[in-house]
């Protein structure tokens, strides 16, 4: 890999595709004209919902008294169950589920009936001319519940733990048993078990939930809403709202951020677009930060037990993990944590099982790098704590069981340069300046230690649309239905974009958010940048087919009468591949014939689909599609590889001892995500990712009382996310890595690795600082001082 040459120069149409161009978007956002959900404020009639929530967990409403509520100014409506009109379709049926399709989270639908299933349920929706009339009228609306006692979480002494019943949310799968994990842990000479516990907790996205309905016509219906894809939003409600799906038009222009919680659709958006029916007017509903912790799911409250067998040389010999974790009434939602526990490291004998607890609880739902984020956790302290135990270095231990294959299913990886991230990691960081003893490094009164952990995520695959519109002046536009969560996708796109077409990236035009465009995956499971950004370039290809045809077949191009085989595309520049002298721009062909403007379709393909492109650094010119001969003869060689990111993670902690605060000072991150298309928002992609895991690892908590199963800090003053201030300035790089099977583009996603592995960073940190393993987040300065007791110690 370190020997082949970058990618500029393998691609000669690279030119914005791996510079660090700074946001397309970046004026509109800090002029304020880039227009989020909530800013459509100009639509006729538009009117304000708030909802009125339950204060109790569990109940039933026994009435609604709603005469002062009625009496206060520029009230609309007050709708509850008993006058809220009826979707069409929930998900409450297996029918409507499968009809709403993947965006399927929680299935129940409030305002339905009388009964009460978890806190802050919504009870009632106040519509107003104004947001502080239809506050003021809520806080007036009196709804009167006869309470029950809620089960609060797993840990309930009410709660019963069970078997999932079947795959639920693509997310309790687990892994699959292999060898004969609970015999060769039994026969291991070194043994560990230890159980990691991980807080409820939230995303906090910097914009709410956010939700304009717009029926422009009884049947048609326009929603400006927070959402991490448009079509699934699209496909949801025409389901909820029994409408032709092209009936329903979904925008989402800007976000500010989702973590996971703008990627299912949630009652809200839902319940506002049957309000504006009921009152027959635009309606806009944005949730108050509290209900941003009941609305849009959380990442569950959960504990994990991993019991870990090994050789006294640190070779794993046996895996067994057990997870339980709190759903909801109705659904059976668990992130799989197994799935990166059994595929990071080479172990011959792997089971996991997973019990989940109904708890009066919204469902819980996907949170940046679901599963393999609390999973990393669990395996990379314990392969710290093995490492420890035997005396062998923190990487040089996960180099024992290095995984030259994925485990889990046998197959070759696709690419992996994991042995490069810890390499360039470890002299990043000074590594080996590492004291291998615990508790010896001070700094003044402080105690430092250095830790360090594995990231992976999965290549996760899906299909999407694209087209290209290239206009003979030079300028182009590009639509795609995609989202940018505020990560980057406009600014990637257009780069592609760019490239693709020969053109600069200020002559590109990348247009997304709408459903009105081509249907794209989501912004999820880190899949958008690699679908979004192969689909643009196989749409730019059609765009070329199509010209190369023109030009043979023009008597003034210096290409007529050319084979189209025989002509490449440099640039923008159509020549001969013999003779590259022979050949014209495209706007030289485009001007003379008169062609305004030629349009391009392309599929993002993936997996077994998808032919290599000169971008996933397959040789270029003509040889595209190579990549699926691999060395395995006859096998698909797409199909049949293990497709996934690799990193490391490197912290530096001060731990004040009579504080028992934990100060993360250095960081440093190595990753392989395939072909990084732009390092500035890449690195950014990175920070934010470790910065939450941080966050996860040292702050991040929603308290459910356990009586009252409510939450105690639902605002981010109690809520602590990672400011400025906890994060030091951060070292990010990437390995040059070429990945010729996943994608026409070659790029990996990088969104979810960023988290895996940095919570359990911070904990090996704090093991090497103070000898104290840390095993439940979040690592706040209580559970430190508990730990350091010197009582304990003795
Ligand atoms: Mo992410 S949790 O796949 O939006």
């Amino acid at each position: 890999m370190d020997s082949e040459p970058t990618f500029s120069q393998t691609n000669p149409q690279a030119v914005a595709v791996g510079q660090p161009l700074s946001r397309v978007d970046g004026r509109a956002k800090v002029t304020g004209a880039a227009k989020y959900s909530a800013e459509y404020n100009n639509l006729p009639g538009l009117v304000h919902a708030v909802i009125k929530t339950s204060d109790v967990a569990k109940g039933r409403i026994t009435s609604i008294d709603t005469s002062a509520a009625q009496r206060e100014p520029g009230v609309l409506a007050i709708l509850t169950h008993q006058n809220l009109p009826k979707p069409a379709q929930t998900a409450e049926s297996e029918e409507g589920k499968k009809a709403i399709g993947p965006s399927t989270q929680m299935t129940f639908m409030p305002l339905q009936s009388d009964q009460i299933f978890y806190a802050a349920q919504p009870v009632a929706i106040v519509v107003a001319d104004t947001l502080e009339h239809a506050q003021q009228a809520a806080a007036k609306l009196r709804v009167t519940i006869a309470p029950e006692a809620p089960i609060a979480s797993y840990q309930d002494p009410k709660a019963q733990l069970f078997n999932p019943s079947k795959e639920p949310g693509g997310a309790a799968e687990g892994t699959k048993p292999r060898g004969k994990a609970t015999a060769a842990f039994a026969a291991a000479p070194v043994q560990l078990t230890a159980t990691y516990t991980h807080a409820t907790n939230h995303h906090n996205p910097m914009e709410p939930g956010a939700t304009v309905a717009h029926w422009e016509a009884a049947d048609r219906l326009t929603v400006y809403d927070t959402a991490q894809g448009v079509s699934w939003q699209q496909r949801a409600l025409s389901v909820f709202l029994g409408l032709p799906t092209d009936q329903v038009r979904v925008i989402t222009k800007y976000i500010g951020g989702g973590f996971g919680c703008k990627g299912p659709i949630w009652p809200h958006t839902v319940l506002t677009a049957l309000t504006a029916k009921a009152v027959g007017r635009p309606v806009k509903l944005v949730l108050t930060r509290p209900q941003m912790f009941t609305s849009m799911g959380h990442r569950e409250d959960q504990e994990q037990t991993l019991r870990v067998g090994a050789t006294k040389e640190g070779k794993l010999l046996a895996m067994l993990h057990e997870k339980h974790s709190t759903t909801s009434q109705w659904d059976e939602y668990a992130e799989s944590n197994s799935k990166i526990v059994g595929m990071l490291y080479a172990c011959p004998n792997f089971e996991a099982t997973t019990k989940l607890a109904h708890a009066n609880v919204m469902t819980p739902s996907w949170m940046r790098a679901p599963g393999e984020a609390p999973g990393s956790f669990a395996i990379e302290c314990a392969m710290d704590d093995l490492a420890a135990q035997l005396g062998i270095d923190p990487i040089e231990i996960r180099l024992r069981n290095y995984a030259d294959r994925d485990p889990s299913n046998g197959q070759p990886w696709s690419s992996k340069s994991l042995k490069q991230c810890y390499q360039r990691g470890a002299e990043l960081f000074g590594w080996n300046k590492r004291n291998p003893k615990v508790g010896q490094t001070r700094e003044g009164k402080l105690l430092v230690g250095w830790g360090m952990a594995t990231a992976s995520y999965p290549v996760n695959t899906s299909q999407g649309n694209a087209r290209v519109r290239l206009y003979g002046d030079g300028h182009a536009v590009v639509q795609v239905g995609a989202t940018d969560l505020g990560t980057g996708t406009y600014t990637i796109i257009t780069q592609v974009a760019a490239d693709s077409l020969g053109i600069a990236p200020d002559k590109v035009r990348f247009e997304l958010g709408d459903t009105m465009l081509p249907t794209t995956i989501i912004s999820g499971g880190s899949m958008a940048a690699g679908t979004v950004s192969s689909s643009v370039y196989v749409a730019a290809q059609d765009v070329w087919q199509k010209l190369i045809k023109v030009a043979v077949a023009d008597k003034k191009s210096p290409l007529y009468r050319a084979k189209p085989t025989e002509v490449e595309v440099a640039k923008g520049r159509l020549q001969l591949k013999a003779d590259p002298a022979k050949g014209e721009a495209f706007q030289a062909l485009m001007q003379r014939g008169q062609i305004f403007d030629i349009e391009g379709l392309g599929q993002g393909h993936v997996g077994a689909d998808y032919e290599a492109s000169q971008f996933a650094g397959a040789t270029p010119s003509g040889k595209s599609g190579n990549a699926k001969k691999s060395d395995d003869a006859g096998v698909d060689a797409a199909a049949g590889h293990s497709m996934h990111s690799f990193g490391a993670h490197f912290c530096e902690v001060h731990v004040d001892p009579e504080l028992g605060t934990v100060r993360v000072t250095k960081w440093v991150s190595v990753i392989g995500g395939g072909r990084i298309l732009n390092p500035k928002t890449a690195r950014s992609q990175i920070i934010g990712g470790a910065t939450m895991g941080i966050g996860a690892a040292l702050m991040e908590q929603s308290v459910r009382d356990p009586n009252l199963a409510r939450y105690t800090n639902p605002n981010l003053a109690d809520y602590h996310v990672c400011t400025n201030a906890d994060i030091p300035d951060m070292t990010v790089e990437f390995i040059d890595e070429k990945d010729p099977y996943i994608n026409a583009m070659g790029v990996k996603g990088i969104g979810e690795i960023s988290m895996v592995g940095t919570s359990a960073a911070v904990g090996n940190a704090i093991f090497h600082a103070t000898g104290q393993r840390m095993r439940n987040l979040p690592i706040t300065p209580a559970k430190m001082l508990e730990a350091m007791r010197p009582s304990q110690k003795a």
